[in-house]
């Protein structure tokens, strides 16, 4: 068994060490939430309290311009599509996840005006489903969403499917999809394909303009820092820029906004996906929390991220086997994302005393212990003492205490 002797020493090579002292992180905490929400980094401080004071504070409405406000969803897309594989101006930062991704599904229904299907997958992230749901509903029903399981997403993809819209790492298990093989299976079909990327940029290596990806949507406030409602971006390519029809048709997305023409004329580009005014103390705190990723090797990150989600399973099946846990992340290193998920009869207030404890994860429903490993910041010797203090709460059955079982509003 790995000793905490031997984690030590690994955190003493690791290559990505340096970046650890670049968050703000509370001590005694063992932070696995990173996947669901990154922790301060120091230059996102840094820069709200300069965008407050100055910016807003003295220099108030003249820093659309003096200082690049208007500019800034572009410019933090292009910093995102150095993550993605994106290229250059094909990226914008905008909105939610959802929102961006109804402007998306919507503009793809609109591409392919002929094919009824939306297909994904069951283990789809719930407002990946709802927002394909409520476009339906509002197209008047003429199109399907067709929800398989995930295994038979690849045999489902036919003529009828106009799109196909699937998250890359499974928001529960951690397992991974094939962004190349699915999205060569919807060409080769004649569908588009439209990738949530949640849970994989800053995460995981992803290369959209190398697999031909048509479309991608994904949050800002995970694995890139921006902090908690940070926004979101989405990713059209190039080839099909001119064909996207906003439906959000905001004035933010027109050509020539400050002419305020009455008709909606869209922008060419990219930016015609923008919709409305962007939220400046949020975009700024992710433009300026980028720039720690983006110092980072994303292979060395890959690494490191295969490395310590194998070192954790590997400690549980040794030191928890005998709690009953059932992990649900894939073993092979290659199928998964940066995080490990496991069932428990009592994963609630396991999760609930685990955190009292100062090792932070999250609960999934029904029944899903969920934890995250950004290798950002994170050590080896962290994962050793999470591992830990779980086997002490679990010999002592401290978790078994009835204000742990009482479920919070956010879990
Ligand atoms: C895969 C995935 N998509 C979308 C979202 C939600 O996006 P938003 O709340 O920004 O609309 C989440 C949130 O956790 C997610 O995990």
């Amino acid at each position: 068994m790995v000793t905490r002797k031997e984690c030590e020493a690994r955190d003493r090579d690791d290559e990505l060490k340096g970046f650890r002292d670049q968050f703000l992180l509370p001590d005694e905490v063992i932070y696995l939430d990173g996947n669901s929400l990154g922790p301060l980094p120091k230059v996102a401080a840094k820069r709200i309290q300069h965008v407050l004071a100055q910016e807003w504070g003295e220099d108030l409405i003249r820093s659309w311009n003096a200082h690049g406000w208007i500019d800034l969803p572009q410019k933090v897309g292009n910093k995102i599509a150095r993550l993605i594989g994106a290229g250059t101006d094909n990226v914008v930062c905008a909105d939610s996840t959802s929102v961006n991704l109804f402007k998306l599904l919507a503009a793809a229904l609109r591409i392919r005006p002929d094919r009824k299907v939306v297909l994904s997958d069951t283990a789809n992230f719930p407002t990946d489903l709802y927002i394909a749901q409520g476009l339906i509903e509002l197209l008047g029903g003429s199109r399907e969403l067709r929800l398989v399981e995930t295994a038979s997403v690849e045999s489902e993809i036919n003529s009828d499917v106009a799109v196909v819209m699937l998250t890359q790492v499974d928001y529960r298990t951690g397992g991974l999809h094939d962004i190349a093989r699915v999205t060569q299976l919807a060409h080769e079909a004649g569908a588009l394909m439209l990738w949530d990327l949640s849970h994989s940029a800053g995460a995981l290596p992803v290369d959209l303009l190398g697999h031909g990806v048509d479309l991608a949507v994904g949050c800002g406030y995970k694995y890139l820092n921006g902090g908690p409602g940070a926004p979101a971006y989405l990713y059209v390519a190039p080839h099909l820029q001119d064909d996207i029809r906003p439906p959000l048709s905001g004035w933010m997305g027109h050509d020539r906004p400050f002419d305020f023409d009455q008709e909606y004329r869209p922008a060419s580009g990219i930016a015609r996906n923008l919709c409305g005014t962007p939220a400046i103390l949020s975009l700024s705190a992710l433009d300026a929390a980028l720039d720690v990723i983006g110092a980072a090797d994303m292979n060395a990150i890959r690494k490191k991220s295969q490395d310590i989600t194998g070192l954790f399973m590997d400690l549980i099946n040794e030191r928890c086997g005998v709690f009953g846990f059932d992990l649900l992340t894939p073993n092979v290193p290659e199928k998964r994302g940066s995080q490990v998920s496991m069932t428990h009869a009592n994963s609630y207030p396991i999760m609930a005393a685990l955190i009292e404890n100062g090792v932070i994860g999250d609960f999934r429903s029904p029944n899903v212990m969920r934890f995250g490993f950004a290798p950002l910041f994170l050590r080896f010797v962290d994962v050793w003492d999470a591992v830990d203090r779980l086997h002490g709460i679990m010999s002592e059955r401290a978790w078994d205490r009835d204000e742990f079982k009482v479920k919070a509003a956010v879990t």
